[in-house]
C-alpha cells in the first residue's frame, strides 16, 4: 500500500515537472511599430503575397540598359531622421530598397520629396503627423515635377508602410500621374506589417494597369542587413522575370 501511495506521489511530481516544461516562457510578440495612442489605426501583420493579378513581367532589354537608357523607374518616397527601430538614420529604409532595384535592374530612381518639408526628424511627432494626414484624407503637394512617365513601360513604387497604408503623398501622386497601360510593380519597408494592401489600393487607383507581385522588406533588415535585402530583392526579381 505504501510502495502505491508513493508511486502515485512520484508520478504527480514527474507530471508537474513535465507541464512546466510545456508552459516554459515563449518569446514576446513582434512589436507594433506604433505609439499605444493611436494604435487602433495600424494595420494587421500581413504577408507580401501576390496579388490575384500578378503576372511576370519581361527582362528590360540589355541594349537599353548599356546605352544607359532604360524603360524601367523606380519610384520611391523615405525618410531619414528617427524611424522606428533604427534610431536616426541618414538613408532611409526605402531609399536602400529602392537603389538594390535600381542596381540590380539599370533602372532609373526618382525619390518622392514632400514640396513643403513639414514632416517630423522624431519619430512620434512623425507619427503624429503622418495619422493626421491619414484621418484628414489629406493629399500633401510633392516637390517639382515627375519625370516624364512616357518612356517607362515598368515602375516600382515603394515607400514605408504608414498607418497600415501609403503614406497620403503617394495618393498625391497616384491621382495625378496617369500609368495607364503600364506593369506597377510595389514594394514596401516597414516594421510588421508588409505590404500591408499596398497591391490592393495600387490596383484600386490604378485599375487600367497591370499590378505585379510586391515585395516587402522589414525596415531593421533595410537599415542593418544588406545581404539579406540584396538577396530578397534578387530572389523577387527573378520570380517576376528579371
Ligand atoms: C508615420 C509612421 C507610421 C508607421 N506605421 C507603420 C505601420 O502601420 N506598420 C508597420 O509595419 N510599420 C509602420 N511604420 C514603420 C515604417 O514603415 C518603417 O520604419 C519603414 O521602414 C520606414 O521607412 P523609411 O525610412 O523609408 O521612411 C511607421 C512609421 C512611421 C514613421
Amino acid at each position: 500500500m505504501k510502495k502505491a501511495i508513493l508511486f502515485v506521489l512520484v508520478l504527480a511530481m514527474l507530471t508537474g515537472l513535465c507541464a512546466c516544461g510545456s508552459t516554459a516562457p515563449q518569446p514576446a510578440p513582434t512589436q507594433a511599430p506604433v505609439p499605444e495612442s493611436t494604435q487602433e489605426l495600424a494595420a494587421p501583420a500581413e504577408d507580401a503575397t501576390a496579388p490575384e493579378e500578378s503576372v511576370e513581367v519581361p527582362e528590360a532589354s540589355a541594349e537599353a540598359r548599356n546605352a544607359g537608357e532604360t524603360n524601367i523607374l523606380v519610384l520611391y518616397f523615405s525618410r531619414t531622421g528617427e524611424q522606428y527601430d533604427v534610431g536616426v538614420i541618414e538613408k532611409g529604409n526605402t531609399a536602400i530598397v529602392a537603389e538594390s532595384i535600381g542596381e540590380a535592374t539599370g533602372a532609373d530612381l526618382y525619390e518622392i520629396l514632400p514640396a513643403d518639408d513639414h514632416y517630423p526628424m522624431t519619430y512620434k511627432e512623425l507619427t503624429d503627423v503622418a495619422l493626421q494626414e491619414q484621418r484628414d484624407r489629406a493629399r500633401p503637394a510633392y516637390a517639382g515635377e515627375l519625370p516624364d512617365m512616357s518612356g517607362y513601360d515598368t515602375i516600382f513604387i515603394g515607400a514605408p508602410v504608414w498607418w497600415g497604408d501609403w503614406p497620403m503623398i503617394l495618393y498625391t501622386v497616384f491621382e495625378s500621374t496617369p500609368l495607364e497601360g503600364k506593369t506597377l510593380i510595389p514594394f514596401s519597408t516597414h516594421a510588421g506589417s508588409g505590404l500591408s494592401g499596398f497591391d490592393r489600393s495600387l490596383a484600386k487607383a490604378y485599375p487600367d494597369c497591370t499590378i505585379a507581385k510586391g515585395l516587402a522588406v522589414a525596415g531593421t533588415d533595410a537599415q542593418n542587413n544588406p545581404d539579406k535585402v540584396q538577396s530578397s530583392v534578387a530572389g523577387w526579381l527573378s520570380e517576376l522575370g528579371f
